[in-house]
Formats: C-alpha cells, structure tokens, sequence
C-alpha cells in the first residue's frame, strides 16, 4: 500500500535527512514500524523530500504531494480505508494521522529553515571591505578661479558678481567703445536682442560697480564669457574670466605692475620672468598686457627634439605668453559711470581662467574643459 502512495511522490525530488529538523526522526521510525510497517517507507521518503526542499516555493508544492486535501498522498490513504477489514481500518487510521501531523512538523520546520536562510543571506555583512561611495571635487576651472579668488583676497579684492546676459551699453559703450569698433559685429558677438549680448567679457562689471558704489572700489569680477569664435583647440566660444578693478586717488602703474608681479609669482613661480608691453584696449589707456616667460621652453624659443630641436610650438620661438590684459582706466570710462578722472585713477586687469590652467598643467585642448571626460576632470 505504502508503494502505491510513494508512486505520487517524484522520485527525483533532492531528499535530505530529516534528523536536523526533528530530533526524533529515528524514534518516529520505530514506532511506525511497531504501529503499521506499511508507512514506514512513505513517511522516510515524504520527510526526507520537505527536508530536501531548497526554497519555500519547492517545498510548498511536496507539501501539496503529501499533505493537500485533494490529491494529497495521506488523503488517497485515508480514500483506500474502505477497502480494509475493520481491525485494519483502526491501526491505519491511526498510522496515517501520526504520519500526517508528524510530516506536518517536517513541513513547518523546513518552511523555518528556510526563512531564516534567506534572512542571514540578505543580511548586511559587516566583515566584508567597504565600497568607497563615488566623491565629486571641483571642476579643475573652479580650482583655478578659487585659488586666484583667494590670492586677490588676500590683497583686498572682494568679488563682484555680474550678468552675463549684458546690455551692450555696460558691455560696450560705457568702456568707450566706439561705435564702429569690430567687437561690435555679430561675428564676434552674441546678441541676444538689439541691445543686449552675451558678455564678451568680465570688465562691464566694472561698469556696473562703479555705477553702483562710490571709491574706493578694489573688486573682482569672476565669471563665464561668450564669442563667436570659431571652435579648435585653443579656442572655444565660451570661455572664463576674472576682471581686475582698484580705484582710488593716486593709483598708479606702480601699483598694477606690483599686483599683476605678486599674481604671477603665486600662480607660476617666484622668479619666472614677466614683461609689460603696450597694447590697445578701448577702456584703458595706457593699455598694457603682461607676458610670462615661456615655461615650455624656458624663455629660449626652442626645443629639443630627436632631430637636434625645433621652435616652441607654445611660444611660437617669441619666448614670452601673453597672460592676461591691463592697464589704467580710461576717463572716458569714469566719466561714464559719474566718478572724476581729475580726483580718482584706477587700475583693471583681466586674464583668461583656461589659458591659466592650461599652462598650469600643460592641458593641450582647451575643450576638454567643457566635455566633461571623467577621465580628463579625475586628474585634478
Ligand atoms: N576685457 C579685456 C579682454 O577681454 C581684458 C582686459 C581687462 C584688458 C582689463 C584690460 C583691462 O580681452
């Protein structure tokens, strides 16, 4: 009888001993044996199979092989009754309750296990190593405008923040540009309307500043720049600036030449070499741009090559780079903005953030800035 009933069962279902989840399997086994012989071998097999059972869904279907009310092995058991005398009927109606509850406790003791597996399995393991999270820093050009920001602090510069959606009166014709001046064409601006642009540089902040307080002023005006430009490795159409001003009574070129000298010995090394020669810039007069000897070449305008040298290719062979442009403010400009230029002078500067950080750090593309390369960002 017992054989017909294990035919139900899957003869390739992954069996385990059942002993770890009821302590007196053995003991069980010997009293059916004493009781009905006939179960023995269902109740081995059954309660091997829930022992056996990996998950909660493989062992939901053995339990549904044994003990489900339909088709259950135990109820086809109970369904055979009829069939035995009535001394018979007694022992294997009592055989098959004890086989039924007892494989009930199998069941529920695996179902347990179970549980308790999955928990230690999503459990946190506090002995495993760290994942170190992902940690962002500063744009390499945010550190170089934060170092250069510092530096102007420390000689008393505050930072003046202004558009860079700017009429083109505080972007132009305030810095006394004339009206025909070629900076004025749409090739080399951005108009956002009629009379409004994209600031093509920092220095209407000054505008703005001057407007808005009385000297003396001693400002620094950070912030990104728009051109027409056409785009290639030094060049894009947008790109950072930080503005210089200091106005009082008695500024002097003495005193721009000593802060543009104190920058470029922070930012490059105390004894390189610089220069100041003239240059044109409408808002300024004198206007003048300082020079850096050339660190790639070491001021010599050559390099060595396999081939026995060649011209500086960042130089040009002219031994100097150009860094930023400065000068003194031009009347035209403080008449503009409402400040005499019979009591106060004044000094502005400006340079440009990536041709600092390019040189800086020998970065050979200026687009690289904006392409956001996690590779290129990661080394600084
Ligand atoms: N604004 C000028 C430029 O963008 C730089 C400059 C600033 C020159 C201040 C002189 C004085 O090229």
């Amino acid at each position: 009888m017992s054989d017909t009933l294990l035919a139900a069962l899957d003869s390739n279902w992954s069996a385990a001993d059942p002993a770890a989840l009821t302590p007196d399997h053995a003991a069980r086994l010997a009293e059916l044996e004493q009781l009905d012989p006939a179960l023995v071998a269902l109740y081995r097999r059954g309660s091997e199979v829930l022992a056996g059972a990996a998950d909660a869904n493989t062992l939901r279907d053995r339990h549904t092989a044994l003990l489900g009310r339909e088709r259950g092995v135990i109820t086809l058991g109970l369904a055979e009754m009829p069939r035995l005398s009535v001394d018979e009927r007694k022992v294997r109606g009592k055989a098959l309750n004890l086989v039924k509850r007892w494989l009930t406790e199998v069941h529920d003791a695996r179902r347990e296990a179970i549980a308790l597996e999955r928990e230690a399995a999503d459990a946190l393991d506090v002995t495993l190593p760290g994942r170190r999270g992902f940690t962002g820093r500063p744009h390499v050009l945010s550190q170089v405008r934060d170092d250069l920001l510092d530096l102007f602090h420390g000689l008393g510069f505050s930072i003046y923040t202004s558009p860079e959606v700017e009429l083109d009166e505080y972007n132009f014709e305030k810095l006394n540009f004339g009206p025909d001046h070629p900076a004025r064409d749409a090739h080399d601006t951005y108009f956002a309307g009629p009379d409004v642009v994209l600031r093509t540089h920092t220095s209407p902040g000054w505008v703005r500043a001057m407007e808005e307080r009385k000297p003396p002023l001693r400002l620094v005006f950070p912030g990104r720049v728009y051109r027409a430009e056409a785009v290639d490795a030094s060049h894009m159409d947008q790109f950072h600036q930080i503005d210089g001003l200091f106005v009082d009574r008695n500024v002097s070129m003495a005193d721009l030449k000593a802060t543009l000298n104190t920058f470029a010995r922070a930012i490059y090394r105390a004894d390189l070499p610089t220069r100041i020669i003239p240059i044109y810039f409408p808002f300024v007069e004198p206007g003048v741009q300082m020079d850096v000897q050339c660190v790639t070449c070491s001021g010599t305008g050559h390099i060595a090559t396999a081939e026995g040298g060649k011209r500086c290719p960042v130089c040009k062979g002219t031994k100097w780079v150009e860094v930023l442009g400065a000068g003194m403010v031009h009347p035209n400009v403080f008449r503009a903005v409402g400040i005499d230029p019979e009591i106060y002078t004044g000094f502005a500067f400006g340079m440009g953030l990536e041709r600092i950080a390019m040189g800086r750090y020998g970065i050979p593309e200026i687009r690289l800035f904006l392409e956001n390369d996690l590779r290129f960002l990661e080394q600084f």
